[in-house]
């Protein structure tokens, strides 16, 4: 089996730019699995059923427009309180970590749940009003209308929730390492996660 990264992390912290920039340092898969519940999320508002929508997710779900929005981020952190929702999505989680060539998987459960024996936990943070103006800034050029006051109670409505529910709270790994990108920019923070899997011998 490959080398196993597991990235978690509040909303907006900086997962999935350095999680990508792991993968393709280290030429891994990278699965970004907050999408996974953005795409439920999104079958939800559309009407349907969240367990059922998880049982059927396909391929194409994970295409739908406005995925990344804060309307489909605020569904997904609530159909993600639903463990049979969860409990839906482990197994795709867990063979994509375990595909041959390795994998960088972000999220909220990663290194406690889905992949507690990756060799490597890294867990982001930021303070909140820098991740609500770093995302902003992305929505604002995805063609979202959004303020910063709105995205700011997104990320804090979201990491309440997802930190307050009983099943899979996002928390840090005993054997995580947090890396806060506060106060350091992309390369930094890469660097900074690049050398932390070269020291783990991974
Ligand atoms: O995946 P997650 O929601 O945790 O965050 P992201 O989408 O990777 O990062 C949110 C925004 O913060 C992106 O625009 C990143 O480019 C930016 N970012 C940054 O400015 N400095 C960092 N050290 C890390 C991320
Ligand atoms: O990009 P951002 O950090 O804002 O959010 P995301 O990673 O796309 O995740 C959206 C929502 O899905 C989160 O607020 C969580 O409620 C949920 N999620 C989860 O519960 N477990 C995961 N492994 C990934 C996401």
């Amino acid at each position: 089996m490959g080398l196993t990264i597991a990235i978690d992390g509040p909303a907006a912290s900086g997962k999935g730019t350095i999680g990508r920039a792991l993968a393709a340092h280290f030429g891994l898969g990278y699965l970004d699995t907050g999408l996974l519940y953005r795409a439920v999320g999104r079958r939800m508002l559309d009407g349907e059923d969240p367990i059922e929508a998880a049982q059927s997710l396909r391929a194409e779900d994970l295409e739908a427009d406005g995925l990344r929005g804060p309307e489909a981020a605020q569904a997904a952190s609530k159909v993600a309180a639903i463990p049979e929702v969860r409990a839906a999505l482990v197994d795709f989680q867990r063979a994509f970590a375990a595909r041959e060539g390795g994998a960088v998987l972000d999220g909220r459960d990663i290194g406690t749940v889905i992949c507690p024996e990756a060799p490597v936990k890294i867990f982001v943070t930021a303070d909140a009003e820098v991740r609500a103006e770093r995302r902003l800034r992305d929505l604002v050029a995805g063609g979202h209308a959004v303020t910063l006051d709105e995205v700011l109670e997104d990320i804090r409505a979201r990491d309440a929730r997802d930190a307050g529910r009983s099943d899979a709270p996002m928390r840090a790994a005993e054997d995580a390492v947090r890396l806060d990108t506060t106060r350091i920019g992309i390369d930094e923070a890469v660097a900074a996660a690049v050398a932390l899997v070269e020291r783990a011998g991974a």
